[in-house]
C-alpha cells in the first residue's frame, strides 16, 4: 500500500500527516515554536525550529501508522509564505528569518517600485504591488541595514524550501510560494530577470522553480535514516500554505473560493488565466493546480487575533480548560454587531484592502455594559469584516463565487462559520478533510509520485462537502448595516495610525 506525507510548516507549529491514496489520514503529529518580535513591528522565527518540528512530526506519524519504510512514496512541503532564510556559502543561516507579517520593509517597498520604474511598470513584471510582508523587500532591508549580513549571502530560501534544502539537499521551490517572493514573472511561472536586475540581485540567490506537482528531489541517506524512510522517497514542489490549503479544500476550478483562519486569514479564488486588481489589492499568484493562477486577499491577523486576546488576557481560565471553547460559548449569546463594539483587527498592520504597516488595531464604541463576551465576539466579528473586504474586491472584479469553502481553525467554531455566512451574506460550506495546507500537500505528492494524472483527478477522488451553514436572513441585514461603519473606521482612523506609529516606532 503507498502512503503519502503532507508537512506543513506554519507560524505557530508544523503539522505533519500520513494519508493513504484513498486521501485517508492515518496518522498525524504536530510540534508549535515561539515566534520573535524585537520591535513593534517586527515578526522572526528561527528556521532551526522549522526543522526540528518537521524531523519530529514525521518520526512520530512514521511510528503511529507502523508502516513499511518503503511504503512512503512521496513528501509534500506546504509553508509559510514570504519569510526569507538567508543563508551564506556554507548553507549556515545568517541571521533569523523575517515572516509574512513582518511589517519593517516600508522603506524598500519604495525602492522597489521606485527601481522597477513606477508601480505599475512592477505590476507589470510580476503581476503585484511591493508589500511590507513580500520576500524581495526583505532582502533590500538586509542589503540597507544589515550589509556585513548581506556581503555573506549565498541563498534566500522560502520557509519550507529550507525544510527541502535539508531533506533532499536541493535547492529548489514551487511557483505558487516562489510567486510570494515579487521576483517571479507570474504569467511566465520562473524569475523576472528583469525586475532581478532593476534590483540588481543576482539570479543565483535563488532556488530553480518547479511546478507544485513536480518532483524537486529524494530524502539523502541520513535523512532517510533520521526519519525512518528509504532514499526512494520523493519530494514534490508543494506549494505556499494559501495555494496548499486551496489544492486540501478541493479550490482547484473557478467559481469556487475558500476561506481559511488560521492564524493569517485568507479568500482564495481559482483562476483559469492572470488576472490582475489594477489598485493591486488582491495578490494574483500561481496556482498550486499546473498553468492555472489564483487571487488572493491576505488578513493579517485573523485567528491572530483572537489567540492575541487568549494569550494576553484570558490567563485566569486555567492551564486545563480550553479558552477558545470559553470564548466561543460567551460570545454566541451576543446580539450581531457585539452591542455597538467594533473591532478592527490590524494587530500586526494590514495587507487586503489597505496595505498599510501602520495600521494598529482597535475596539471602537467600548461601554460600560460590554463583557469578555463581547470582546470576543467583536473580534471574530471584525476579522470576518475583513475578510468581506476582500470578497467584495474579488466580486466587484467580476470573478464568479458560487461556493464559498470555510476552512482552517476558525471553521472549527460552529459560530465562526455561522458569523461568516452571515457577513458573507452566502451560505457556506465545510469539506470533509480538515488538514487544510498538509491535506493538499498530501494530494500534490500522490500526483508526483505517479498514483493520480492530475491534481483535480486527486481532489474529486478524496474530497467532498460535509456540512452547509447557511445564512441567517436577519443576521444578514444586521451585518449588512454595520459594515459600512467598519469600512469607515479605518478611514477616519488610518492618519492617527501613523501618528501613533511615528511616535512609538
Ligand atoms: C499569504 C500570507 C499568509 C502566510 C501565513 O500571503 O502572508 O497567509 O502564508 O502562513
Amino acid at each position: 500500500m503507498p502512503y503519502f506525507l503532507g508537512v506543513d510548516i506554519g507560524t505557530s507549529g508544523t503539522k505533519t500527516i500520513l494519508i493513504d491514496e484513498k486521501g485517508i489520514i492515518l496518522a498525524e503529529a504536530s510540534s508549535t515554536y515561539p515566534s520573535y518580535h524585537p520591535k513593534p513591528l517586527w515578526s522572526e522565527q528561527d528556521p532551526e525550529d522549522w526543522w526540528t518540528a518537521t524531523v519530529k512530526t514525521i518520526q512520530s506519524v512514521v511510528k503511529k501508522s507502523k508502516t513499511k519504510a518503503a511504503d512512503i512514496k512521496a513528501i509534500g512541503l506546504a509553508g509559510q509564505m514570504h519569510g526569507s532564510v538567508f543563508l551564506d556559502k556554507k548553507n549556515k543561516v545568517i541571521r533569523k528569518a523575517l515572516l509574512w507579517n513582518d511589517q519593517r520593509t516600508s522603506a524598500e517597498c519604495e525602492e522597489i517600485e521606485k527601481r522597477a520604474g513606477g508601480r505599475k511598470k512592477l505590476i507589470q513584471m510580476v503581476a503585484n504591488p511591493a508589500m511590507t510582508g513580500f520576500t524581495a523587500p526583505k532582502i533590500l532591508w538586509l542589503r540597507n541595514n544589515e550589509p556585513k549580513k548581506f556581503d555573506k549571502l549565498a541563498k534566500v530560501l522560502l520557509p519550507k524550501d529550507d525544510v527541502r534544502r535539508r531533506l533532499t539537499g536541493e535547492f529548489a521551490t514551487d511557483v505558487s510560494d516562489a510567486s510570494g517572493m515579487l521576483l517571479l514573472d507570474v504569467k511566465k511561472r520562473n524569475w523576472s530577470k528583469p525586475l532581478l536586475s532593476k534590483l540588481e540581485l543576482d539570479p543565483d540567490l535563488l532556488a530553480t522553480c518547479y511546478e507544485s506537482e513536480e518532483v524537486t528531489g529524494r530524502l539523502t541517506p541520513d535523512v532517510a535514516k533520521l526519519l525512518g524512510l528509504t532514499t526512494d522517497c520523493v519530494v514534490v514542489g508543494g506549494a505556499g500554505d494559501c495555494a496548499a490549503n486551496a489544492v486540501g479544500t478541493g479550490v482547484v476550478k473557478s467559481g469556487v473560493l475558500s476561506t481559511s483562519i488560521g492564524t493569517s486569514g485568507v479568500m482564495f479564488v481559482h483562476s483559469d488565466k492572470v488576472e490582475v486588481d489594477p489598485q493591486g489589492r488582491l495578490h494574483t499568484f500561481c496556482h498550486a493546480v499546473k498553468g492555472k493562477w489564483h487571487m488572493m486577499g491576505v488578513t493579517l491577523a485573523a485567528g491572530g487575533s483572537l489567540e492575541w486576546f487568549v494569550q494576553n488576557l484570558c490567563s485566569e481560565f486555567g492551564a486545563k480548560a480550553d479558552p477558545y471553547s470559553i470564548l466561543n460559548q460567551e460570545a454566541e449569546s451576543i446580539q450581531p454587531g457585539s452591542e455597538g463594539l467594533t473591532f478592527l483587527p490590524y494587530l500586526a498592520g494590514e495587507r487586503t484592502p489597505h496595505a498599510d504597516p501602520d495600521a494598529r488595531g482597535s475596539f471602537v464604541g467600548i461601554t460600560l455594559k460590554h463583557t469578555r463576551g463581547h470582546l470576543a465576539r467583536s473580534i471574530m466579528e471584525g476579522v470576518t469584516y475583513s475578510m468581506r473586504d476582500s470578497l467584495e474586491i474579488i466580486k466587484d472584479m467580476g470573478v464568479p463565487v458560487n461556493q464559498i469553502r470555510v476552512s482552517g481553525g476558525g471553521a472549527k467554531s460552529a459560530l465562526w462559520r455561522q458569523l461568516q455566512a452571515d457577513v458573507f451574506g452566502q451560505d457556506v460550506v465545510t469539506i470533509n478533510a480538515e488538514q487544510g495546507p498538509g491535506y493538499g500537500v498530501a494530494l500534490l505528492a500522490t500526483v508526483g509520485a505517479g498514483y493520480y494524472g492530475s491534481i483535480e483527478e486527486a481532489c474529486n477522488a478524496t474530497i467532498a462537502i460535509k456540512e452547509k451553514t447557511k445564512k441567517k436572513q436577519k443576521n444578514k441585514l444586521a451585518y449588512d448595516r454595520r459594515f459600512p461603519l467598519y469600512q469607515k473606521l479605518y478611514q477616519s482612523l488610518k492618519d492617527d495610525f501613523k501618528k501613533i506609529s511615528a511616535i512609538e516606532g
